[in-house]
Parts: structure tokens; sequence; C-alpha cells
């Protein structure tokens, strides 16, 4: 019997990773960076068990269906194959996030098994290596091991596709990310769908790689100059062009809203009154506001003009992957 428990937290990419090269490897077409978060994370344990006849996956408390568990099998296939291992698994995970709503839940959720794998199956994994293994799972789930801003390589095969950290001096602290949930459903066109046929019909898409990669420069230096508004506004600009080759797609399709227009026409309109927040928006509805930690007060009192309190939770740089103890007497 084999056991590991992780803790993940989400991450929010500022430049996003947007089509595959590779889908079996899950290797991007473009780099990404992101932020990782404090505010919503994965915990979760598994057992690798004679006992069990095959794999089981609770997401909170709920036993999964056999389709919605082949996601967490194929990665246990992955990590059994690598540590020799014959026996299927429980896996037993708890989301502090919403799943499937666009709020990177597949992030935390992966890289959190990646982390209950790697101890249970004594691999020892270096964080470097944990990332490529968590990449496997769901790509965004590759930066969820570090804190703070990190970025994901592309690189060109299973050994040269990670995430690693950015290093800002701790200018990362003096941040925050306002969330507006509109909607906390699982949406209709999953990430990996919607990208999928992005990449295979949108018209848009080669032009969104050119963006993706002269973008991520721009962020890079907004970051080590600790230039704000220059990281937000490559930030939004980068997010609006993701969402445009998806118009473009056959069939074509949107993650928007009505709400989620109101939500970036009020956060245009707050920084014309001299506040300076920018929005970001991933596989769904719901927006992401990135601002400073000292305009959060007055940012808040406009928003909540149209979104109410329970709609709007402040998240702030979070940590890395975090190994937690089993609970012994289970
Ligand atoms: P999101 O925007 O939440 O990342 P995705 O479409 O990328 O949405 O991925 C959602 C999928 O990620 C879920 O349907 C499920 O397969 C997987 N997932 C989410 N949370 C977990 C978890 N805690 N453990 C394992 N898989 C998870
Ligand atoms: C829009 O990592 O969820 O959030 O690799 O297929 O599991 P799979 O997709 P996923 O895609 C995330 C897409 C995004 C942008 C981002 O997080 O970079
Ligand atoms: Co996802």
């Amino acid at each position: 019997m084999f056991k590991g428990k992780a803790r993940a937290y989400t991450n929010i990419a500022l430049i996003k990773y947007w089509g595959k090269e590779n889908q079996a490897l899950i290797l991007p077409k473009n780099n990404s960076l992101s932020l990782t978060l404090d505010g919503f994370y994965t915990e979760t344990e598994v057992l690798f068990t004679e006992e069990a006849t095959k794999d089981c996956f609770y997401l909170d408390g709920v036993k999964q269906s056999e389709q919605a568990t082949k996601k967490v099998t194929t990665f246990l296939n992955l990590v059994r194959e690598r540590a020799n291992c014959p026996f299927f698994a429980v896996v037993r995970s708890h989301n502090h996030v919403p799943t499937a709503a666009g709020l990177a839940s597949s992030a935390s959720g992966l890289a959190a098994l990646a982390g209950a794998c790697n101890q249970a199956l004594g691999l020892n994994l270096a964080p470097k290596e944990l990332s490529k293994l968590a990449r496997r799972g769901s790509g965004s789930a590759c930066r969820s091991i570090f804190g703070g801003f990190v970025e994901w390589d592309r690189g060109d095969s299973d050994e040269t596709s990670y995430a690693l950290p950015i290093d800002a001096q701790g200018w990362e602290q003096e941040l925050a990310m306002i969330f507006l949930l509109i909607n906390d459903q699982p949406k209709d066109v999953s990430s990996r769908e919607g990208m999928q046929r992005t990449v295979e019909t949108s018209a848009f898409y080669p032009q969104w790689v050119k963006e993706a990669q002269a973008d991520l420069h721009i962020a890079k230096e907004a970051i080590q100059h600790h230039d704000f508004q220059k990281l937000g506004t490559v930030m939004e600009a980068n997010a609006l062009k993701m969402h445009a080759t998806t118009l473009a797609a056959v069939p074509p399709f949107t993650y928007w809203s009505p709400d989620s227009l109101r939500a970036m026409n009020l956060v245009r309109s707050i920084r014309q009154a001299g506040l300076f927040c920018y929005f970001t928006m991933d596989a769904g509805p719901n927006v992401k506001v990135l601002c400073q930690k000292k305009d959060i007060a007055a940012i808040f009192e406009v928003l909540s003009s149209t979104f109410s309190d329970q709609q709007m939770v402040v998240a702030y740089a979070g940590p890395g992957i975090e190994l937690l103890e089993m609970d012994v007497t289970k």
C-alpha cells in the first residue's frame, strides 16, 4: 500500500497557453506566464493498494463516473508505468475552487495529483521534473508546481517542456487579483476541446502564436522593471487576442457572457478614472482583475456597483506545491 497527499494552488496565466503542438505529450505551441494564487487550491490524496480492483476517483466526497475518472486514470497509468507499480488507486480530492468553470481547477487538480503520486510511489522528483509530470495531466498544471510568477517554456520534447519560477524580487507580494465570479458552473466547451478546435480551424490561430511570443517578452520586461501598467496592458491585450481566435473557429464559439462584457467595461472605466487595474479571462465567463494591493479598497468600491460581495473574491500571490501528512486513521 502506497500513500501520498499534496496541496497545489491554482495559477492564472497573464500570457496564455492556448493550443498544443503535441496532444499526447501536452507540448504547447507557445510559452506562457502565470501568477500562482493563494485563494484557490486543491488537496488530493492517493492510495495505491492491491485491494482496489479499479481506479476510484472521489471529488469533493462524490464518487465520479467512469467518464469523469478517465483523465485521472490516464495520469495514473503514466506514474504506475514510471514507478513499476501494479496497483489500482483510490484518489480523494477536494477542490477549493469551482470545477471546470474557467478558474483553473485542472491546474491545481492535476498538480496536486502529480504531487501526491510523487510522494506515494517514492518517485523523488525534483520540482522541475514534477512540473514535467504535472504537464502530462493538464498543461497549466506544470505552472502550479511553483509559487509567484512562473514561465512555462514550451520546449520541443517531453524532457524540455516545463515551468520555472521567475524571480521578481518579491514584487508579486504587492499585487492582487480580484475574481469576479459570473458563473461557477461547468462550461460547455472544456479548455482542451476549445483550444484544439481553435488550432485546427481558426484562421486567426497562426497569428496568435506570433503575438503570444512577443507579448511574453514584454511581460517579462515589465516584471523585471516592476512596471505594473506595462504588465497589465500586455496581459489584457493578450487575453483579448486569445479570445479573438475562438470567434474564427469552425464552428465558432466564445467563453464570454453578457456579464463578462459588463465586467470588462467596468475595469476600463475604473482605469479612465485614474485607478490602474486590468482584466484577463480564461476558458470560462469569469473575469479576473489584476491590481496593486494598495488600490483594492477603491477598486472594490466601484466594482460593488455591479457585483455583489459574494461575487468578488480577492487572491494574492501564492506558494508552490506542498506535501501534506496523510490522515493515518484512514
Ligand atoms: P478549468 O478551467 O477548471 O481548469 P478545464 O476544462 O481545464 O477547466 O478542466 C476541468 C477538468 O479538470 C475537470 O473536468 C476534471 O477532469 C479535471 N479536474 C478538475 N479538478 C480536478 C481534481 N481535483 N482532480 C483531478 N482532476 C480534476
Ligand atoms: C485558457 O491547462 O486547462 O486557462 O492542457 O488541455 O488540460 P489542458 O488545458 P488547460 O488549458 C488552460 C487554458 C487557459 C490558459 C492558461 O491557463 O494558460
Ligand atoms: Co484547465
